[in-house]
């Protein structure tokens, strides 16, 4: 009897799930975003390259490739994550009611890999003269990013304890900045979410089942989904030291607002 139960929990250790995130999601939650001092590039700089750089003038604009320059400010933001402790980074532990019975508790949860932020392809600069208002769009994407937690699910007679393991691959987006050199303000015009990843889910657990599994992907996609607009809504939301509220809040807005809905 016993070698079963340990054959069941193996097999559910090696159980994985590939689910595509859903597509098209925008980040809703949080509010508009302007913030006085630009802590992700330097403005100036990108100007003084923007004229030196710049091709012709054209409809008011010059543009200039500053690929090398955003490549070298994404080095430092990585080394920024790390420094902060942000990689890993701790996620708040949550209560997830399932229905039409059961509850899940996870708990000791952890983020990884946010540290590989980094840019998906070439970036333009444009600098309007007569606004004076420079402009450009950040495709930035993420490798690969790792979520941890440690769960205890109660469904039906059933209580079992394991831990999740979740890795996001590929979630990429741009991000459309603007600069007010007279105001020295700095503004999001918009953020599209070009591709939200593939995650793919490891559970363990002693007597795992297949539809539990099933059961706690369903839920958890849908959690970590909003982890990760967390994470890019932090992107944004500079300076990165409010990266870990912005994240938790995130998460609590999901099962605060929907909880009723999952499932
Ligand atoms: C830039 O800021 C200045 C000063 O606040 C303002 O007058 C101007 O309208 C702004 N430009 C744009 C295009 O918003």
């Amino acid at each position: 009897m016993r070698s079963l139960v340990i054959i069941i929990g193996l097999a559910a250790c090696v159980a994985g799930a590939q689910v595509k995130l859903i597509d098209g999601i925008t980040p809703k939650v949080f509010p508009p975003v302007e913030f006085k001092e630009a802590h992700l590039l330097n403005w100036i700089e990108l100007k003084k390259i923007a004229l030196e750089h710049g091709g012709e003038v054209t409809a008011g604009h010059i543009e200039a490739d500053v690929t090398d320059y955003v490549i070298k400010i994404m080095k430092n933001l990585q080394n920024v994550i790390v420094q902060l402790g942000l990689d890993p980074m701790g996620l708040s532990n949550q209560t997830i009611k399932l229905i039409p019975t059961g509850k899940l508790d996870i708990y000791d949860g952890w983020l990884s890999d946010l540290s590989t932020i980094n840019i998906s392809d070439s970036v333009l600069v444009r600098y309007t003269q007569e606004t004076d208002i420079l402009d450009l769009t950040l495709p930035l994407a993420f490798k690969s990013l790792l979520i941890t937690y440690d769960y205890h699910v109660k469904i039906v007679l059933l209580s079992i304890k394991g831990t999740i393991d979740a890795k996001i691959k590929q979630v990429k987006c741009n991000l459309r900045l603007g600069f007010n050199l007279t105001s020295y303000h700095a503004f999001v015009d918009d953020v599209d979410i070009t591709d939200s990843g593939t995650i793919t889910f490891k559970f363990t657990g002693l007597g795992l089942l297949d539809w539990i599994i099933n059961l706690l992907t369903g839920v958890l996609t849908t959690l970590f989904h909003s982890i990760i607009l967390g994470v890019i809504n932090a992107v944004i939301y500079v300076p990165v030291n409010s990266i870990v509220d912005v994240i938790n809040t995130a998460i609590d807005n999901v099962f605060h607002n929907n909880s009723t809905s999952l499932i």
